[in-house]
């Protein structure tokens, strides 16, 4: 996931998160179905699916909701695993695609338009679990989103999300190479700047880059303290975060991922519970 130097600073709506999400969908959705997003398939879904399973235990039967869902990938993933699925996303485009899909073949899983600040179509504690894969740091409203989530779920349910890692994907992200090209530090800057920005990037493995634009995709960057800090103040109860690194074999497949074995991991994760 490359930062391409090409940002806007500018205060960014849900309208405009949407919109812009809205602008990635069918190209997102192509290139995540043909596998393009390495750094998915072979680090951090590996990683996030199992601290789903230490969090959660056995999926099926379970209702849970995926917020920020996209057109469904992963969505799709805990359905298989006999998860009754809800996906919840602010783009349009995204939940067409996903219901697509949905259409072709058929997991049983509800998609519904709705910003997961608000997730106003759904009753309270109508959920055992919520899940949220790379999603709750693209939206204005973070605080939000822990306020609903929490009415949703049922007492004792339990909270399980990713993120970018707020300490290590900062503004001023720059690698340290040696000569020969390794990296090896990375630059923190601007941590504690919280202006909202339009990132712009593409997957890094495309087999043919310069056939596809990139994302534009919307960045609310909050502290490590305000993520946990708003998630305990909004009822939630703390039970394990996560730093995960690629495997070894996942390096050797892909040496690109080394860095992020080596010297700070690229995302985060967080695992808490509604009290019963
Ligand atoms: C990086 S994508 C991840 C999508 C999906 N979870 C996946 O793993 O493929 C972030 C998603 O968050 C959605 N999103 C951003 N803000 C949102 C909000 N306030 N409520 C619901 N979805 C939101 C975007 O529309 C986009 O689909």
């Amino acid at each position: 996931m490359p930062r391409i130097p090409d940002s806007e600073s500018q205060p960014l709506s849900e309208r405009e998160v949407s919109r812009a999400w809205d602008g990635n969908a069918d190209s997102w959705a192509e290139q995540v179905r043909k596998g393009w997003d390495v750094y998915r398939e072979f680090y951090n879904n590996p990683a996030f699916l199992e601290f789903i399973g230490e969090s959660i235990g056995d999926l099926a039967g379970l209702s849970i909701l995926d917020a920020g869902c996209g057109e469904g990938y992963n969505t799709r993933i805990l359905a298989r695993r006999g998860a009754k699925m809800t996906g919840a996303d602010l783009a349009p485009r995204m939940i067409e695609l996903a219901r697509a899909e949905e259409h072709r073949e058929p997991l049983g899983i509800r998609y519904e338009v709705n910003s997961f600040s608000d997730l106003s179509v759904f009753a309270d504690v109508s959920f055992d679990a919520a899940v949220s894969f790379m999603a709750l740091m693209d939206g204005p409203d973070f605080p939000g989103a822990m306020r609903a989530i929490y009415r949703v779920l049922r007492p004792g349910g339990m909270l399980v999300f990713s993120i970018i890692h707020p300490c290590f994907i900062t503004k001023g992200l720059t690698w340290i190479r040696d000569e020969a090209g390794h990296e090896t530090a990375l630059t923190v800057a601007h941590y504690f700047d919280d202006t909202p920005w339009v990132e712009r990037w593409k997957f890094s493995q495309v087999p043919t880059p310069e056939s596809v634009e990139p994302f534009a995709v919307p960045r609310f960057d909050f502290t490590l303290s305000f993520y946990i800090n708003t998630l305990v103040e909004s009822g939630f109860v703390l039970r394990r975060i996560g730093e995960p690194r690629p495997s070894e074999a996942a390096c050797v497949q892909h040496p690109f991922l080394r860095r992020w074995r080596e010297h700070a991991p690229l995302f985060f994760y967080v695992s808490a519970q509604k009290p019963r």
